[in-house]
């Protein structure tokens, strides 16, 4: 049937989304899926059912995407659609609860503190950094590729750190800076994915170093024993679905210098261009970026 690529939309992470959208259109179509791009931002969704779509492909990155809204939309439209469903997409993109529920469940997640825009002060903010033994990575809770993150290291950084946060988001985490190697794992089904290890020369694995810099090394396989890749694996399922996670999506993790692992967090509708992270551990696994996006698609329910 005919199968609608939901793409761009109007978060902070709308130009990835464009780029994702356009390379999961074009693998679907040359893998012979009648597929068609459909933008969000511009698209009333109650339209799909009349024009005939039978299934929509989500990759619409971040905020009234990624986030349960659109999965919600697309429920009461009755259409089938990839990836996790609303409760799993909300969960996920909300950074503090998906904490919350991992150290519920006594899964490994770095020390962490909440501020909140109405009540936050710059005065406590040395207070706050008290509360840490190092450096303290300040994040927008719901935000994608690393938009609106910094590392502080005393009160005036934290305190200018909060404030950049509050641009994208009322709720502001603070989290423990993990020094230490980055990894993720990418989910397909019930199954883990090789791991990829990042290296970059910046000081953690920013927007930049994400889609503009092209100087980040991505190893996969990515160095672990096979038992070592194992327990990764299986940590990193856990993890996804503790969220109530479903279908496929990426979970990333920080492995510190003493081989501790430590959950960052989620992602339901992780990046797709030709050269993010999924692809390139699909392709590891044996499995072309054609075949993946079918894979995903078949999936839909
Ligand atoms: N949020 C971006 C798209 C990712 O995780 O890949
Ligand atoms: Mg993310």
């Amino acid at each position: 049937g005919k199968v609608a690529v939901l793409y761009g939309g109007r978060s902070a992470e709308r130009e990835v989304s464009l780029r994702s959208g356009a390379a999961v259109l074009a693998g679907l179509q040359r893998a012979g899926v009648d597929a068609h791009g459909v933008d969000t931002r511009d698209y009333p969704l109650a339209c799909l059912k009349e024009e005939g779509f039978e299934s929509a492909f989500i990759v619409v990155h971040g905020r009234g995407g990624e986030d349960g809204t659109l999965q919600g939309a697309l429920e009461h439209l009755g259409l089938p659609y990839t990836g996790s469903r609303v409760l799993g997409a909300a969960l996920a993109m909300d950074k503090i609860r998906t904490k919350q529920v991992w150290r519920s469940m006594g899964l490994p997640t770095a020390e962490y503190r909440v501020v909140h825009k109405n009540s936050f002060s710059p005065d406590d903010s040395a207070a706050l950094l008290a509360q840490f033994q190092g450096p303290v990575f300040v994040k927008p809770s719901h935000e994608g590729s690393s938009i609106g993150m910094t590392k502080a290291t005393d009160a005036d950084t934290l305190t200018r750190a909060i404030i950049e946060a509050f641009k994208f988001d009322d709720e502001v985490l603070l989290e423990s800076f993990i020094q230490g190697d980055e990894y993720t794992v990418s989910i397909l089904g019930e199954q883990a994915l090789p791991a990829i290890r990042l290296r970059t020369p910046h000081d953690f694995y920013d927007y930049s170093a994400k889609y503009q810099s092209g100087d980040t090394e991505y190893l996969c396989p990515c160095g672990l024993s096979e038992s070592e890749e194992a327990e990764l694996g299986a940590l990193s399922l856990d993890a996804f679905r503790a969220v109530a996670a479903t279908g496929w999506g990426r979970v990333d993790l920080m492995r510190d210098a003493d081989g501790q692992w430590w959950l960052l967090e989620v992602n339901t509708v992780p990046g797709m261009t030709e050269t993010s992270l999924v692809p390139k551990a699909a392709r590891v696994a044996g499995l072309s970026f054609d075949q993946l996006v079918v894979k995903v698609l078949e999936m839909a329910y």
